[in-house]
């Protein structure tokens, strides 16, 4: 299943085929008449007499090579609602053979002009599937051919939306694959092939990580077959020399929850632990396509949670990268143990201008915010707003949750610094936010996403189709161009 946009240089005035026509929100055709016949136009006004104008969109079949498709668009449409247009457009035309459309951008008339821009991104964006392991492939291609005068989207626009997707997709293509695929060792490696795109790609590998002493990623991933990485990957698109801004990924590739196993139940979905490191390769590798001018630094931390003879065990005291000692007392609670050296070894290479981590950190999250909202942690209220804005703005939603001292105070432990979990006081996701901050040394601008509920969605959304939905590439890009750019 493919759709292209082919965008035309030529305009075509009155397409025979396949067209789509844009209306008001009360389907008002009188503008339509010169790219319809006669005919066409009386049949469809005459059935268009009953709607009750709710319907985003009518499908008129008049023969098997000429479908008319009018989309009315709405009063008071948010950039939002102009993508889920496009997508629910996807998903109805999403049917039978192979087709070709024409899209007559001079029927549009909508106060934004990157309407037809924000369209085509949602049907594209719910267009992808993984179907990567079906051996029957189903071949469905469906073109879109853009015409007119007026409101095509910009070359800038196609530039930008086409690295968005490609970039989601990424993100959604790696969190998609097995854990038997796309272990540490395959994840780096992938992760070298981002070059190509004008990253820099540095590798740290256990034997590095062990010298620089990273002993809670590494304690995580000990009991693997496979090794465990830190992977950074540098854009550097500002002429100056400016202070880049991070995003830090947790990359459990699979998380049985070690000694402190999981339920089968709970474990099969554990193959998504990666999403947060997935989210932020996905969002630089936007970064690079779009060529956008900030200097961005991604680092993600790469690991297996298995059990065997060598797996870390409950009680076991490590040192952090920082230097502060961790109780592991449940080795269940991994990605914060990942994210901790991630996060000081941020704060410390770079100095950036603030660090967001990206985790699928807690079913806590899940309890209190469902797929709706990611949660969102931080140490700064213009950060936070800022985050939350763009959140609203492409429909990746986040919602702030507390940060406290008195449940910092539950994280400490007899016998180290800290330790990984808390037994009383509940809280699970603000209590493993506030085990993350202990990581910030130096008061960094610090935000922390734990998108336990939104990286996989079984049943599919507005945007996405269901399975992988590549939350956070379009949330941080949006952040960025919006702040910082
Ligand atoms: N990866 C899980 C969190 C998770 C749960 C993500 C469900 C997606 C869906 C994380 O490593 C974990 O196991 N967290 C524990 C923490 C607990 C042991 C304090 C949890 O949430 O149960
Ligand atoms: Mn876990
Ligand atoms: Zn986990």
């Amino acid at each position: 299943m493919s759709i292209k946009f082919n965008y035309l240089k030529k305009t075509i005035n009155k397409p025979t085929g396949n067209v789509v026509l844009f209306s008001n929100e009360k389907f008002k055709t009188n503008e339509l008449k010169k790219y319809l016949s006669n005919f066409e136009f009386s049949y469809i006004n005459d059935l268009l007499k009953n709607t009750d104008y709710k319907k985003n969109l009518y499908i008129f079949e008049l023969s098997s090579k000429r479908n008319i498709i009018l989309v009315s668009i709405k009063k008071d449409l948010k950039i939002s609602d102009i993508e889920k247009l496009g997508a629910e457009f996807f998903g109805r035309i999403n049917i039978g053979d192979s087709k070709d459309y024409f899209i007559i951008s001079d029927t549009i008339n909508n106060k934004n002009n990157n309407f037809l821009s924000h369209f085509l991104h949602g049907a594209k964006l719910k267009s992808y599937v993984f179907k990567k392991y079906k051996t029957k492939k189903e071949k469905r291609d469906i073109t879109l051919n853009i015409t007119g005068n007026k409101n095509k989207p910009s070359i800038q626009n196609q530039i930008k939306f086409k690295a968005l997707e490609e970039g989601t997709f990424y993100a959604r293509d790696l969190v998609s694959e097995p854990g038997n695929v796309l272990h540490p060792d395959e994840y780096a490696k992938r992760l070298s092939s981002l070059k190509k795109d004008g990253l820099k790609i540095n590798i740290y590998d256990e034997k590095k990580l062990k010298k620089m002493g990273m002993h809670a990623l590494l304690g995580v991933g000990q009991g693997s077959i496979r090794g465990s990485y830190l992977v950074t990957m540098e854009w550097n698109g500002a002429k100056n020399k400016s202070s880049p801004l991070a995003f830090v990924g947790k990359g459990v590739c699979f998380d049985t929850g070690g000694y402190s196993l999981k339920p089968a139940k709970f474990m099969e979905d554990m193959t998504y632990d990666m999403a947060g490191s997935a989210a932020v390769v996905g969002l630089m590798k936007s970064l690079a396509l779009r060529k956008a001018k900030i200097n961005a630094i991604g680092v993600v931390g790469l690991v297996e949670n298995m059990v065997s003879g060598n797996a870390q065990r409950p009680g076991d005291i490590v040192k952090s990268f920082s230097g502060k000692t961790i109780e592991v007392l449940n080795t269940d609670a991994e990605g914060r143990l990942v994210l901790a050296d991630a996060i000081t070894f941020t704060e410390k290479k770079y100095k950036p201008k603030f660090i967001i981590d990206l985790a699928t950190l807690t079913g806590a999250i899940i309890v209190s915010l469902g797929s709706e909202y990611a949660g969102l942690f931080s140490n700064n209220d213009d950060l936070s707003k800022k985050i939350f804005n763009a959140g609203e703005k492409v429909d990746e939603k986040v919602w702030r949750m507390p940060l406290h001292k008195n449940y910092d105070k539950l994280m400490n432990s007899k016998n180290a610094d800290m330790q990984n979990i808390n037994y009383v006081g509940g809280a699970g996701s603000t209590t493993a936010a506030q085990f993350l901050q202990r990581f910030i040394l130096n008061k960094t601008p610090w935000a922390h996403l734990d998108i336990a509920g939104m990286a996989f969605s079984k049943y599919g959304g507005a945007l996405n189709s269901g399975g992988a939905t590549g939350f956070g590439v379009r949330l941080l890009n949006e952040l960025i161009e919006e702040n910082y750019e």
